[in-house]
């Protein structure tokens, strides 16, 4: 059976079923840019739409996590006193909490127990103790857990058409149930402005939306994308931690690692792995590519490199910069005499330099290089001190091939599976998959899918649609096709 469809978690609200896919990985992808949810889902009137965002800001206290919901409603505004009703005068968490809670609603009571003020006062108005029991003993291993604390603030916009709904939760804290949590709130304020058994028997999903609407750019690459690479992914995600609590490390006086070399044969992820590590800090990316640095002028060269390092001194915000494909950018040509070795050798000094000084000069800077030719690589340029991390990055083995093809599957799935489109059949094998795909790295097993993703899409076009989903043997074609076996 495959475990290749992340059939979320799923929780029942009000009579509908809403299904949370890939939480961990839409707040991940929130650290970069706003992830918008529900968008294309369809409400029982007078709501119209529901646009529901992750996003993430910074506050004085740290970053955090920002969740927004804004919820649309018929042309005609809806009656003013019906909105107050919403919003129970200040009272942040407002009557549709009061209400839920008074009909026994168990989320309603999680959310609004411990969360303060606006708690007590809900309580208050009902004429109701708040709960004996501390809030942690009542959530012991439920979806509770980290829903206590979640305080939406819900406000109306003057037309009073929309209603919005807003929560923060501490970048370092969020979890999945926050998300939940959030949605269940969502969900409440829809259904008071619909009616008790309005969404009785709906199904909602909610994922990061079609790649047509929010485009799948390396920006939002996430280290839980990686498949295999256990040990290396936990100390990238080390070092993201490092970035994100420099206070930490200032009063320790510790050093935060600041150069880190990948080497490994090609497609096995280093790229990937150094843009997913960008996103895990939060940080800007800036990748310098060959022709960038290399000029054909005399001096050229030296003076890019120069720029390059003088503009990362003064990054502000946390940036990794890549030099990616780093041996054909800096490397040293041997004493060979002739001018272009020379200049070679000039860009590796000028590097070797420029990157003592940045690391003394801008602790907000990380440096990233990949090769594929660790050897190539002159090792006074990466002794310690410049490059203190460095990752070797093998081809997978046959259980790191299986997590590359779960993931992957599960990604397009998330991405392009709706309600009536199946895009791969339920019976996947994984383990099977792994063993023919032996010797193969991520980017191989990438281009199986994009294969097979082209062949069906072909498929339909010529046969309108009447296509079923990517099967197992069409998955061991593929890879037999691409491997020439
Ligand atoms: N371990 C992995 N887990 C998930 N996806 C992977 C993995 N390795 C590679 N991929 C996929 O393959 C694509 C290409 O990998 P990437 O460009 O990061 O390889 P690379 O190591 O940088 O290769 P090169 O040395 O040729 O630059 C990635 O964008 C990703 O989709
Ligand atoms: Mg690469």
């Amino acid at each position: 059976m495959s475990d290749a469809r992340a059939r979320g978690e799923t929780f029942e609200y009000a009579g509908a079923t809403v299904e949370l896919v890939d939480a961990t990985t839409v707040l991940a992808a929130a650290r970069v840019n706003p992830v918008e949810l529900l968008r294309r889902a369809s409400w029982p009137s007078p709501v119209q739409r529901v646009d529901l965002t992750v996003s993430s800001a910074d506050r004085d206290g740290g970053p955090v996590h920002t969740f927004a919901a804004s919820i649309s409603t018929a042309d005609e505004p809806l009656s003013k006193e019906r909105i107050r009703k919403l919003v129970l005068g200040n009272d942040p968490v407002g009557l549709l909490l009061a209400k839920r809670i008074e009909a026994g609603d168990p989320i309603a009571t999680r959310i609004v127990d411990g969360v303060g003020a606006a708690a007590a006062a809900a309580y208050r108005r009902l004429g109701l103790d708040r709960p004996d029991k501390p809030a942690a003993s009542r959530q012991a291993g439920t979806i509770a857990d980290a829903v206590v604390g979640l305080q939406a603030t819900v406000t109306y916009d003057e037309s009073g058409t929309v209603v919005r709904l807003s929560a923060e939760v501490a970048r370092d804290e969020v979890t999945p149930a926050h998300l939940q949590a959030f949605v269940g709130l969502t969900l409440q304020a829809v259904l008071e402005l619909t009616g008790p058994d309005a969404l009785t028997g709906r199904r909602y999903v909610v994922s990061r939306e079609n790649i047509s609407t929010t485009p799948a750019t390396t920006k939002t690459v996430t280290l839980d994308m990686v498949g295999g690479l256990t040990k290396e992914v936990n100390e990238l995600r080390e070092i993201a931690v490092s970035f994100r609590h420099p206070d930490s490390m200032a009063r320790w006086g510790a050093q935060r690692p600041q150069g880190i070399l990948m080497y490994g044969p090609p497609g096995t992820g280093k790229t990937m792995l150094s843009r997913a590590l960008a996103n895990e800090i939060g940080a800007d990316f800036r990748e310098i590519r060959t022709p960038e640095i290399l000029d054909k002028w005399l001096g050229g060269s030296e003076r890019n490199i120069k720029q390059i390092f003088r503009d990362a001194r003064r990054y502000r915000v946390p940036t990794l910069m890549l030099f990616d494909e780093f041996d054909s950018i800096i490397s040293y040509a041997g004493s060979g005499g002739d001018a272009a070795s020379q200049a070679i050798n000039a860009v590796a000094g000028i590097f070797k330099q420029e990157m003592n000084d940045l690391i003394e000069a801008n602790p907000n800077v990380i440096v990233v290089a990949t090769t594929n030719f660790p050897h190539r690589v002159d090792d006074s340029l990466i002794r310690s001190g410049r490059f203190d991390v460095k990752l070797s990055i093998p081809k997978p083995d046959e259980a790191s091939r299986a997590e590359i093809f779960r993931k992957m599957i599960r990604q397009l799935i998330a991405a392009h599976e709706a309600p009536g489109f199946q895009m791969f059949a339920d019976d996947l094998d994984l383990t099977a998959l792994a063993a023919a795909s032996h010797g193969m790295t991520g980017a191989d097993i990438k281009e199986v899918l994009r294969r097979v993703q082209l062949a069906k899409a072909m498929q339909d076009a010529r046969s309108g649609g009447r296509v079923d989903p990517i099967s197992q043997e069409e998955l061991l074609a593929s890879v037999r096709d691409l491997a020439g076996r």
